[in-house]
């Protein structure tokens, strides 16, 4: 099995860079001079309310640990991505980390990066790839185990045949291949449980509406919607209502996150069940990179702890939910 790893970054692109680097171009020994660790960040965009979240944990963690964060936004393209990771090597910035926004298509970026000797964090999204002295260590989810309890409680909450319409992520990341692949290893325990349609929806609230829409057209009969995370969900919803359907009622719906808007959404009875996915990980990165940066040895597999939410329990954690 390929180890999975990630990928991404345009025009806009060196703006972005410059506007969010402070300016500082390094030191040939790696950083700047001034003591402190630079980081190059390479984010995958801003598509969903959970990559607000995160990127907000990684910007405030850089802050609280005297981190100089050079960060980009990929606006959801590998290439943008790719074109980051170069311009921090070039930067000779002290570690790289990324959330790559594909899992294929690394290598020869990240070798670039261990030859001029920048040690690479995965965070959020692995990468699929042969070779895992590409990068120092991945944090972030398991997203086979969240499609996995998706689909568990979809098989406690049913019984006779269930039409499942579904919702991906962005083609080719890995919460989509595994969010579907751990939601269909569960579900075909049960047979009359089957998808009948899926569809990717780019982890958008637009995309998850328009498909949504499409498939109301195209399949009769849909009692469930299994969404690969809340924003889609909530454009889900919109479809929904506006088809004169009841969300939750009608057509049940399953989501990924638990971002406050997916919650609410819950409380409110419109969702029915959502799969934690926490995107408060710039704490641990940072602890991470301070570590790989002073070559300490660092687990090469960091897993984040999450739980699910019922409508009941989104109501008991709305008040004190942080995103
Ligand atoms: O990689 C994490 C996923 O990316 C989140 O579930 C989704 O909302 C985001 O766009």
């Amino acid at each position: 099995m390929l180890k999975k790893i990630a990928t991404a970054a345009g025009v806009l692109l060196l703006a972005t860079l410059t506007a969010c680097s402070g300016g500082g171009t390094g030191t040939a020994s790696g950083g700047q001079d001034n003591g402190k660790i630079t980081m190059g960040f390479a984010q995958v965009g801003a598509e969903s309310g959970w990559r607000t979240a995160n990127t907000k944990s990684v910007q405030e963690a850089a802050k609280a640990a005297g981190v100089e964060l050079r960060f980009s936004d990929a606006q959801q393209k590998q290439e943008n991505q790719i074109k980051a990771i170069r311009s921090y090597i070039q930067q000779k910035v002290d570690v790289i980390a990324f959330s790559p926004v594909v899992e294929t298509g690394w290598d020869a970026v990240l070798l670039e990066a261990k030859r001029a000797k920048i040690p690479v964090i995965l965070t959020d999204r692995a990468i699929d790839s042969d070779d895992d002295s590409l990068y120092e260590t991945f944090l972030g989810s398991d997203f086979v185990e969240e499609g996995r309890k998706a689909g568990q409680w979809l098989v406690d909450n049913s019984q006779g045949p269930v039409n499942v319409v579904e919702l991906q992520g962005t083609t080719g990341a890995a919460p989509a291949i595994d969010r579907k692949k751990g939601f269909e290893d569960v579900i075909g325990e049960r047979p009359g449980i089957k998808v009948v349609a899926t569809q990717s929806g780019d982890f958008t609230r637009a995309g998850g509406k328009q498909v949504m829409e499409a498939f109301l057209k195209s399949t009769s009969d849909i009692d469930v919607v299994y969404a690969h995370n809340d924003d889609m969900g909530l454009g889900a919803i919109e479809a929904i209502k506006a088809a004169g359907k009841k969300p939750g009622k009608d057509i049940r719906i399953i989501t990924v996150d638990a971002v406050k808007d997916g919650m609410q959404a819950l409380a409110d009875g419109e969702i029915n069940f959502i799969v934690e996915c926490n995107p408060l990980l710039g704490e641990q990165l940072m602890d991470l990179a301070e570590k790989v940066v002073a070559g300490e040895e660092v687990p090469k597999r960091v897993v984040t702890e999450e739980t699910t939410f019922t409508p009941e329990q989104a109501k008991a954690a709305l008040p004190d939910r942080k995103y």
